[in-house]
């Protein structure tokens, strides 16, 4: 198994996709066959002078047919909104599955496509596995990690912190509604807030983990602050007394008490320039779990000697779940999750 290679797919090469094709194209372990993309200028491309790398002999095409016609053990898919017709046909081609674009751990909220995945794994004898940062391994796969060397665990929370002029895509900021009035704000449906069922699938990752049963899912009143002063960006500026900040907190409850809380953080600026002034720092994901002992784990980047501090999330999303590629081709057919993959074992990783 050890010296196996697997031949893989990209799915489309946007932030994490590109992360695919460098991996790919570096780690001896994989042979990239095929990549697809959307995007017209991409088409006819060779993958490595997309992502910034030397020539890979694979060129980009936009036709999905002759890529579901390839061989490959596994497609690494990561479109921005997932087609599950198009995962299952994928699945039934004889192709392995494994994304960061959805369905992370078995829910109700998504218990209709969990079936057709499941059967599409069972007509083409392969898998599916999704994984990310968050979801995926920072909000599920670390909280379980630390419950390892916990006695008892009373409550588990999580805090995502992401400081989205530095560490998101441009078009956050205004997808995400910064700069918007606070009332026009707070009356509207927020991404984040839609984006629960997502991330309470790591919610539901860890209960079952622990063997215990989330009897509902909350969300708290979602929290602004203000800009105090205009916030200039790559795309214009947030008017002083519009949105600047937005902290989302979303609660599982076990036996009537809370047992999961998450926390997710957005800012534009740090505390100088918000009003109230929240002092949440840098971009990272912190677990605090209160229990016997109580324990704590931050993960972030690493500050380099000039002061700054690249967040790799992009990174971290794409490779938890290349990480995963071998294990989940060499499992046995179906939806594989992160508890069923137990301790991931990556290949290729050590090279020179
Ligand atoms: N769980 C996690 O931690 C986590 C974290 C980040 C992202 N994600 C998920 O991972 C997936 C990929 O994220 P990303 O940041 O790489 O996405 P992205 O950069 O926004 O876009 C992905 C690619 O989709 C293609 N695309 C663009 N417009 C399209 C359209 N109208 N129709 C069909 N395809 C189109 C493009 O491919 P080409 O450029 O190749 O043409 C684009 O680059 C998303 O589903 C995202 O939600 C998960």
């Amino acid at each position: 198994m050890s010296e196996r290679r697997y031949r893989v797919i990209q799915w489309m090469t946007g932030d994490v996709g590109r992360v695919g094709v460098r991996h790919f194209a570096e780690n001896p372990v994989y042979d990239l066959v095929g990549v697809l993309v959307h995007t017209a200028e991409k088409v006819g491309k060779d993958a490595g002078e997309i992502v910034g790398v030397a020539p890979t002999g694979v060129i980009a095409t936009d036709d999905i047919d002759s890529i579901i016609a390839l061989d490959a053990d596994c497609v690494f898919y990561t479109p921005i909104i997932m087609d599950v017709d198009t995962v299952c046909r994928l699945l039934r081609s004889g192709k392995n599955v494994v994304t960061t674009s959805g369905f992370f751990h078995p829910t109700e909220d998504f218990a209709e496509y969990g079936e057709n995945i499941r059967a599409a794994c069972r007509e083409g004898g392969t898998s599916f596995h999704g994984s990310g940062i968050h979801p995926g391994y920072a909000g599920d796969v670390l909280p379980l990690t630390l419950a390892r060397v916990m006695s008892r665990i009373d409550t588990i929370r999580v805090y995502e912190v992401v400081n989205v002029l530095t560490d998101a895509p441009t078009d956050h900021i205004e997808w995400m509604g910064f700069g918007k009035d606070k009332e026009k704000f707070l009356a509207e449906p927020t991404i984040l807030g839609l984006g629960l069922p997502f991330f309470a699938q790591s919610m539901y990752m860890i209960a079952d983990g622990l063997g215990v049963t989330i009897e509902k899912v909350t969300a708290a009143d979602v929290k602004v602050a203000v800009a105090t002063t205009d916030i200039p960006h790559e795309l214009g500026r947030i008017p002083a007394g519009m949105v600047a900040a937005q902290h989302h907190e979303w609660t599982a409850w076990v036996d009537g008490n809370p047992l999961i809380v998450f926390h997710a953080i957005y800012l534009t600026a740090g505390p100088d320039m918000l009003e109230p002034a929240w002092e949440w720092g840098t971009t990272r994901y912190r677990i605090v779990i209160d229990g016997d002992p109580p324990t704590e784990l931050t993960l972030q980047g690493v500050h380099q000697p000039d002061g700054t501090m690249a967040h790799p999330g992009y990174d971290w999303t794409a490779m938890a779940a290349i990480n995963a590629i071998p294990d989940v081709c060499e499992a046995a057919p179906g939806w594989i999750t992160q508890l069923d993959l137990g301790m991931v074992r990556p290949r290729g990783l050590v090279r020179k």
